[in-house]
């Protein structure tokens, strides 16, 4: 049994940059073929023996409950049919997850929607995805690989991997001193830093382990960027504790939170499966 049970999906975000298809639904309900991205984070959480799902949600989510719930009308209409196995996957994640929801009530930043979450994962490490970095990976995903390494390091580890140096302003880059192969110990994070002042171009990318404490350390940081509370700010307190390890993962990410990011992962995936 893993070590970590539990697994945060912070969705509370407006995904402006998908209006207007984000208007009445959910970006992490966007299908990649014919799975939402959702999905694709709940089965990855799963495969590294975390069972016990944690949402944040916000007005205008709905779709993501009734998603991991039993549609009887509709199972009734295919049951006997060749369309019945379509269900057999959310069948699955169903018969061996449980899922809690609580609401962001205001966009105030992904650490504040992780401090919303306090109340479903109480005081033990946890997992974060950010469903909309759609990981692909050959063997082990990409939480497997990172609760085993918090076997062995028992501190928050940040999911990194390299990003165009030219375009750091989108992103947040860590500094790190390397303890093993794609394992840094981190000693600085800064968010969205303009190339000239990266310290490195080792991005963040939407997994994360955290140690309970951090959940003290984001009430205790003040707001950043447009009175936002990014998460950032607090691993960064966590970092110069030494107690932040930054793993770059094996696999893919394409972020499908941009529509660029989205068709990638869309076409790779449809070809993957015809091929
Ligand atoms: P993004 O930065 O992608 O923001 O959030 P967004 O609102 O989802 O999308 P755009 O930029 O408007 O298109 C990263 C992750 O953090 C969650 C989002 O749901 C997403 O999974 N988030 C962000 C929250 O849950 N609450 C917030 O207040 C902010």
């Amino acid at each position: 049994m893993s070590v970590i049970k539990k697994c945060l999906f912070p969705a509370a975000g407006y995904g402006t940059r998908f209006l207007p298809a984000t208007k009445a639904m959910p970006k992490e309900m966007l299908p990649i073929v014919t799975k939402p991205l959702i999905q694709y984070g709940v089965e990855e959480a799963m495969d590294a023996g975390i069972t016990e799902i944690g949402i944040v949600t916000g007005r205008g989510k709905r779709a993501i409950e009734d998603y991991f719930d039993i549609s009887y009308e509709l199972e009734q209409e295919i049951a006997g049919s060749d369309k019945e196995e379509l269900l057999n996957s959310t069948r699955e994640i169903m018969d061996r997850c449980t899922f809690s929801y609580t609401r962001q009530v205001e966009m105030k930043g992904l650490g504040h929607a992780i401090l919303v979450g306090e109340t479903l994962i109480g005081r033990e490490p946890f997992a974060v995805v950010l469903a909309d970095d759609y990981c692909v990976t050959e063997g082990d995903g990409v939480l497997t690989q990172m609760v085993k390494l918090y076997e062995k390091y028992q501190c928050s580890i940040v999911a990194i991997e390299e990003g165009p140096m030219d375009e750091t302003h989108k992103y947040s880059v860590i500094a790190g001193d390397l303890e093993a192969d794609g394992v840094y110990r981190v000693h600085n994070m800064v968010e969205k830093p303009a190339p000239e002042n990266a310290p490195s171009n080792l991005a963040i990318i939407g997994r994360y382990i955290l140690s309970p404490d951090i959940f003290d350390v984001i009430r205790s940081t003040p707001p950043g960027k447009n009175g936002e509370m990014q998460i950032t700010d607090a691993l960064q307190i966590q970092a110069q504790q030494g107690n932040v390890i930054g793993y770059r993962f094996q696999g893919r990410r394409f972020d499908c939170g941009s529509v660029d990011g989205f068709i990638d992962a869309t076409n790779y995936t449809y070809n993957a499966q015809s091929a």
